[in-house]
């Protein structure tokens, strides 16, 4: 399996990204006067994928946001590493796709965006894509627009936007949540190659148990509102994973604990 997986991605010319851990330091944010978070810390280390798992509200995208430089905080610190979010290369990949792509830009104009923001030449920007659109194995034309594709398909482009400037630290915030079960499996797949093969810190937030235990080497499990970390269910099944994982004691011991604090913090 490991062979294949290799095969498919082979070591990339390029340096590999920097793998930064994540430190939040007594971060507080309010709403309305009410605290979503109250002096919360908080360390993802290195070269970890991390899920994000807790009840409706409980402030996971309020807290990728803040993560991300997305969304202002009233205290605390943020930090990859020693260094403040503006200096990392970040990718990020929206819930909602159908708000995320720019409608009047091309699937691949999409796709280069952040490249072009980083001032890298048209000639690099088409390597780059056509590098993604090969590892990803896309079979669509990408000089559509967004409309004209499949959900799913508008999904993979956002990813592919969030991975082409080489990021050293991905967000995903629910990138299944509107996928059929296919296209879901496939993104999963896509995702795990990417990390085994990068080694970039991966932060996903799902409502699905299965996904997020699949992908992640730690589980963050939040309460509800003001929120702390509830506990971190370890997930230390070697990568790549596949369909035999599901079955393996270890997964099934890491979900049912996932879902015990999760049933404990819901029913609180
Ligand atoms: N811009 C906002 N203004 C007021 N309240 C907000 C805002 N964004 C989020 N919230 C509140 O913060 C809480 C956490 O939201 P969110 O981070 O979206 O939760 P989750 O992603 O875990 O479902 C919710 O109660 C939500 O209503
Ligand atoms: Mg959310």
């Amino acid at each position: 399996m490991h062979a294949s997986v290799e095969a498919i991605y082979p070591t990339p010319t390029t340096t590999a990204p920097r793998r930064p851990a994540v430190t939040v330091k007594g971060l507080s944010k309010f709403f309305g006067g009410q605290p979503l978070y109250d002096r919360f810390d908080l360390e993802i280390p290195a070269g970890s994928f991390t899920s994000i798992f807790g009840p409706n509200g409980c402030g996971k995208s309020t807290l990728i946001n803040m993560m991300a430089g997305l969304a202002p905080y009233d205290a605390g610190q943020i930090l990859f590493d020693e260094r403040d979010v503006r200096d990392v290369t970040i990718g990020y990949v929206f819930q909602n796709y159908r708000e995320a792509l720019f409608p009047w830009r091309r699937a691949f104009e999409n796709i280069e965006y952040p490249l072009k923001i980083q001032g890298m030449n048209t000639t690099q920007r088409r390597e780059r894509v056509h590098e993604l659109v090969e590892q990803f194995d896309v079979r669509f034309d990408l000089n559509r627009y967004p409309y004209e594709f499949s959900g799913g398909q508008q999904q993979l482009i956002s990813i592919l936007r969030a991975l082409a400037p080489h990021p050293e630290v991905v967000f995903l915030d629910e990138p299944f949540s509107a996928l059929d079960y296919e296209m879901t499996l496939f993104i999963r797949e896509k995702l795990q190659s990417v990390f085994v093969q990068s080694g970039v810190t991966m932060i996903l937030v799902s409502h699905d148990l299965e996904d997020a235990v699949y992908l992640a080497d730690r589980v963050l499990m939040l309460t509800r509102r003001p929120t702390r970390v509830a506990a971190v269910v370890p997930c230390e099944l070697p990568y790549p994973r596949t369909d035999a994982t599901l079955h393996h004691p270890q997964f099934i011991a890491a979900k049912r604990r996932s879902l015990e604090v999760f049933q404990r913090e819901v029913r609180r």
